[in-house]
């Protein structure tokens, strides 16, 4: 091992990354590695243990065009069954990045062809060059659109897209422009911008799956950390197609009093509550981002004791790399996914953000938000935590009752 890298351990691999000291993570590393994206890698092995049960998915074909030094795709050669591997063909346009990832199949007693291969090329080109996959995972550096067209053209029907955006500076809504450019839809910076971020990335996949008659569906779709991710279930067919897009809608949102609904676009309607004019986002999917018996899957996946453990990972071995980002968190986070999942179908897309409901409305004292979920429960109302803050509400309470129980009526 060279002077310019350190080991880490993340899941069940060992893998050498470049060092990084104190400097922040950044696309100018040789060979990119970022230690917060653990959660995403932990989240991508959990949902493909789930789904090959859920969705009859007998053997993985995957693809991973921007592989970098390989962790993503040697975890799952360590941590999913052998016989549910079809093959992983892993891929980086970078010469040092495909020399490490070979570097660190030796690492971890991986043999380099057969099932799995490693290739330098553009992704696009790598994509187009291959047989179709059922398993294609996009992560680039901030904005995927330049790599759906062809990823879309390579899945395989109940096949899984996941795509990774971490330009949510667009997504939420600080840089609106870019988003309209590149997302084909308006954002929003408000309490929920993450969760308008999420369904503006989906929709964006799903008008390019159906422009190639491939239905996508969100099965899990989540904001964390500084990212933005959805995995999406391929279906072959028009009609299916035609039902996708029959969900993409505005939501309509006010500023003065936190009202919001889904709108059908047109005119920016007034708001019902308070009269002023209502802002919009969109065009953005409004179904639903996860499949709840998926979620509940990786709940239950997580806390196997049998699972690889990486509770401190990735684990510093040599004192100069590492992280705090444990199974602890993931755990959490996917209980909290797992329970916004089971209401949403009735909650429907956005959520109140109490500290914004609070400001618009004078009220001095912020409640807890288990406090306010209770009170709506109570009142017969679906009511959940969301994954994307935690002051934030899911509920298909109008604000008028939502206005009553923040203030402790
Ligand atoms: C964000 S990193 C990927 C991280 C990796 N998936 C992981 O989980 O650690 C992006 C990688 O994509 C590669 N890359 C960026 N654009 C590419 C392109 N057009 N074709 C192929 N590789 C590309 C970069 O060299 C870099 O290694
Ligand atoms: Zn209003």
């Amino acid at each position: 091992m060279g002077k310019k890298h350190g080991i880490v351990v993340e899941g069940k691999a060992k893998l050498a990354v470049p060092k990084y000291g104190r400097k922040a993570v950044s696309s100018r590393m040789p060979v990119f590695y970022n230690p917060v994206m653990k959660s995403n890698r932990d989240i991508t092995i959990l949902l493909m243990e789930a789904a090959a049960k859920l969705y009859g998915i007998k053997k993985w074909a995957v693809a991973d065009p921007m592989a970098a030094t390989g962790i993503r795709g040697i975890r799952m050669v360590l941590e999913l069954e052998n016989k549910n591997i079809e093959g992983i063909k892993m891929n980086d346009y970078s010469d040092a990045a495909a020399a490490l990832i070979k570097k660190n199949m030796r690492r971890n007693r991986i043999k380099t062809g057969g099932k799995i291969s490693v290739t330098v090329n553009e992704a696009n080109k790598f994509l187009l060059n291959n047989k179709p996959f059922n398993y294609i995972d996009i992560d680039p550096f901030g904005y995927p659109g330049l790599f759906l067209d062809t990823a879309v053209k390579r899945l395989r029907h109940n096949g899984i897209l996941a795509v990774t955006a971490t330009d949510t500076s667009a997504l939420a809504g600080t840089a609106v422009a870019a988003c309209r450019r590149k997302y084909l839809a308006t954002p929003l910076r408000n309490g929920f911008m993450h969760e308008t971020g999420i369904r503006i990335l989906i929709r964006l996949a799903q008008l390019i799956g159906a422009m190639h008659e491939k239905a996508l569906t969100p099965v899990f779709s989540y904001y964390k950390d500084h990212y933005i991710r959805a995995f999406l279930l391929c279906r072959t067919g028009s009609g299916r197609c035609d039902d996708v897009l029959s969900k993409h809608k505005e939501i309509l949102y006010c500023d003065s009093c936190c009202e919001k609904k889904i709108g059908e676009g047109g005119i920016n309607p007034c708001c019902s509550n308070c009269g002023k004019q209502m802002l919009k986002a969109g065009l953005l999917w409004a179904g639903n981002l996860f499949d709840r018996k998926l979620a509940v899957k990786m709940v239950l996946a997580a806390a196997n004791p049998n699972r690889a453990k990486s509770s401190i990972g990735p684990r510093r071995l040599n004192g100069d790399v590492g992280n705090r980002y444990g199974d602890e968190k993931i755990k959490t986070f996917l209980k909290v996914v797992a329970e916004e999942a089971a209401g949403e179908g009735k909650c429907g897309a956005g959520f109140y953000a109490i500290e914004d409901v609070c400001e618009k409305h004078g009220i001095g004292q912020q409640p807890k938000t288990t406090q306010v979920i209770k009170r709506l429960q109570q009142k017969g109302y679906n009511a959940s935590q969301t994954h994307c803050t935690t002051t934030g509400v899911k509920t298909n309470a109008p604000l008028k009752v939502f206005l009553a129980v923040v203030k402790g009526k």
